[in-house]
This record gives structure tokens, sequence and C-alpha cells, in this order.
């Protein structure tokens, strides 16, 4: 057969062929073609914080900037220890440096988890964007759970027992993310242990996703890891609470139970990317010790992060946009479904014409909820609130008395932006 090395005749795996570079290009393209054509855009489709790496932290990085060895495949031992040591901490969690996997995101490890567990992967939606195409390429069958928005987007126990109930002995993973992205809508500590009495009545796997956890707003989150320790894999990184997305460090944390599964993830690591850049496991050494500056940095973070966070709530709300109110992260996840009609009647009939529609009258740039596993016609969208100077905020809160809460107009003042594209939502809301 003559081969002319045309697209058509390349043997992709049809587990990736046809398969889109990202869900939020789309987007992403529009909103840098309105921006060549001077338009005012305002970036609330970004997933990455606002804020610097702790000074701490970076100061940790520069000092190790001649670390150039290849290190264990599993991890720096003291970054594993520190890594456990925070979970016994902030978790009461009971475990060593050996139940600690070190891999260049956590994104990674999730995909090192997928490939090699054998087994259907339970996503409750709305969901982070990677989740399911990762099970796609690997070829895993996915289970969605429909989470309903008067739960605030919640997975609910019965929900849980009743998708695990149909086939009691089949290899499940479920994945549970909290504060979640897409909503920043987290579970309190009962919920969790109700979750978690299902998870071990049906033995499922549980991949609790913490990626948000230290940026609960109350500084108070929980992990199921606490209530069904034996059956959970705790996802974390850096990538968030610590401003670190680009370093590329992301931690799971074992139940002794599961190390075969650790192993084997070990195993696949070290004939793919062989260990997590040296000087940035060094430095992250320092950001899970822990210390005053570390505190101080989320402190400060957290309470910026609240203000925003209700604010934009708030204001959405008064114009009957429904959206739960966050609990972390920099997330909402905003229903304009009592526009319905009249969204209808303008032809604007799936979350993505909605988004399309919204930046092209308003330069306001939104996820679409169908990039979240939501059906294409709910008119959902994530808005994420981190379009500000991060630094600036910071050092502005910094200013501010602990115990006391920021200054009414700081939103006004330092992330005026937010509220800009947050009254042009509105407004184009109102103008339908
Ligand atoms: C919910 C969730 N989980 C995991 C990740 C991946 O984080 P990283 O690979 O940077 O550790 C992200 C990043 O956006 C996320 O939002």
């Amino acid at each position: 057969m003559q081969n002319n090395n045309s697209s058509s005749d390349l043997s992709l795996n049809l587990n990736v062929r046809g398969m889109p570079l990202s869900a939020t290009l789309y987007i992403n393209e529009l909103s840098n073609k309105l921006k060549q054509q001077g338009k005012k855009v305002y970036k609330f489709g970004l997933g990455q914080s606002p804020f610097p790496v702790p000074k701490v932290v970076v100061d940790e990085l520069r000092t190790n900037a001649f670390q150039k060895d290849y290190l264990e495949v599993r991890g720096l031992k003291p970054l594993r220890e520190a890594v456990a040591a925070y979970h016994s901490r902030r978790n009461d969690i009971e475990c060593s440096a050996d139940n600690v996997l070190i891999g260049p995101g956590s994104k990674e490890l999730m995909f090192l988890l997928q490939f090699v567990y054998y087994g259907e992967l339970v996503i409750p939606t709305p969901s982070w964007v990677s989740y399911a195409p990762q099970a796609k390429i690997i070829g895993r069958q996915i289970a969605w759970i429909k989470t309903k928005e008067e739960n605030k987007w919640r997975l609910l126990p019965e929900e849980l027992h009743k998708i695990c109930e149909n086939d009691h002995y089949k290899p499940r993973i479920v994945i549970l993310n909290y504060p979640s992205n897409p909503t920043g809508v987290s579970y309190s500590c009962e919920e969790l242990q109700e979750l978690a009495d299902v998870a071990r009545r049906h033995r499922v796997i549980l991949l609790s996703d913490e990626i948000y956890g230290e940026l609960t707003f109350k500084g108070n989150h929980c992990s199921i890891a606490s209530y069904y320790p034996e059956g959970t894999i705790i996802s974390g990184g850096i990538s968030k609470w610590c401003g670190a997305g680009g370093w590329r460090l992301g931690t799971f944390t074992f139940p002794e139970s599961l190390s075969i599964l650790m192993n084997g993830m070990a195993a696949v690591a070290s004939e793919t990317f062989t260990s997590t850049s040296a000087p940035i496991q060094y430095a992250a050494v320092k950001a899970f010790s822990g210390g005053i500056e570390i505190e101080r940095y989320l402190w400060n973070a957290r309470k910026i992060l609240k203000t925003l966070g209700i604010q934009i709530h708030d204001l959405l709300l008064n114009t009957g946009i429904e959206c739960p109110e966050p609990d972390g992260a920099f997330y909402l996840f905003i229903n304009f479904s009592n526009y319905s009609d009249k969204l209808k009647s303008k032809n604007i009939l799936t979350s993505l014409d909605l988004t399309t529609n919204l930046l092209e009258n308003t330069g306001v740039a939104l996820l679409p909820g169908s990039v979240f596993g939501r059906p294409e016609e709910e008119y959902t969208a994530r808005l994420s609130y981190v379009d500000f100077d991060g630094a600036r905020a910071l050092a502005a809160a910094e200013n501010v008395p602990a115990e006391s809460p920021l200054p009414e107009n700081f939103m006004d003042t330092y992330c005026s932006h937010l509220l800009e594209g947050t009254k042009a939502i509105v407004a184009w809301a109102k103008s339908l």
C-alpha cells in the first residue's frame, strides 16, 4: 500500500483520534481574537491561582537551583516525609514517607493511576475537565453521576449508593473533588463521613482530589480519608494553594492497603518521566513544612478569595443568576436557567452558545457548563475570579489586621476589573 503520509493515513490510537487539544481552546482563541481587535477582555475562564508563590518557597528554589541529579522515582525522601507530616498534622491521618508518591503534577499521577488500575471511573458532574479525557485515552469506562443544583451540585450518599449497588463487585474509582472545580463548593465533615460509609460498604477506591483544600475560606478543610482511610487516595500538590501551577509538582498519599497501586504507578513512572524536577522538589519541602510565612500567606489569600467570591455571588444572585455560595477555591458555577425563554428566543440554545454570545457582546470569557460534563442545553457556565493582580492584593491584605475583614471597597480598589466584568454579565442578562 502506498504511504503518502497524509494525516488520514496516520494510525493514531483510536482512543486519541478526534480528541481536541483542550476543552477550553475555543473560548481562549475567541478571547485572543477579540483582544487583537482592541476589545477589552475579562479572562474569567482561567483556572490558575492569582497569587505569587510564597517568598520563602521561591527562596528555597533559588538556593536549590544547583540540584541536578535524578531523584528517586517515588520522590525526594525529605519531601515525602514533609507531605506525610502535613497530612498527619492537617487531616489527622496516620502515614509515612512510604505512603507518598510525588509526580510532575497531580494530573499526571491521576493518569498513571487510571492506567495502572483496571476499573470504572465514577465522575460526579459538574467536574474538572480532565478526568474523563484521561479515562478515554486509556480506554476505561466512565460512569457519570449528575448531581443537582438544589444540592449545590454535591454528591449525595444515596446517589453514590445507587450507582454502586447496580454491580456491587465492579472495580471502581470514585472521584471526589472538594472544594470543587468548577463550583467552589465543599463538604462538611459530617457529609464526608456519610459518603465514606457508602464507599466502604461498596469497597470502592476513592480518589479524593483535595488540590484546593488549603483554599477553603474558613481554613477548616476536612479530608474524607479521615473516615475511610483504607480506601482513600489523597491527591494534592502545590499548584493552587501555593500558586505554583507551572512548577509541576503533585502528590498522592496512599493507605497501606493500596501500596500495590502505588508500586505499579512508580514502576510506570520509572519508565516514563523518571522523576520530578529536583530543585522543585527541594523547594516543595518548604511549602509542605508550613510555618508562619506560609500561614500568613494562606490566611490572606483565603480572605481575599472569600471576599471576592461572596461579593460576585451576591451581585449575580440579585439579578436572578443562580449559583451556590462558594466555600473555597476561586470558582463559581453559574446558571442562567431563569433566562431560558429569553435565551431561546435569541437562538442561544447551548451553554457554548451562551458563553460565545456573552464573550462577543461583553468581552467576558466564561467556560461553558458542557465542558464540565453537564448537558449541552443546560445554561450553566464556570466563572473564575482570578483576573486581578494577586501580588498587589496580597500586599494590601497584609496591612489589614488579621482578625478584621477586608474593607468594603477592597474589590473596587484592587480587583476593579473583576467588578467591571461581573457588572457586564449582569447588564447582559438584563438586556436579554
Ligand atoms: C480539580 C483539579 N484537580 C487537579 C488539577 C491538576 O493540578 P496539577 O496537575 O497542577 O497538580 C487541577 C488543575 O486545574 C484541578 O482543577
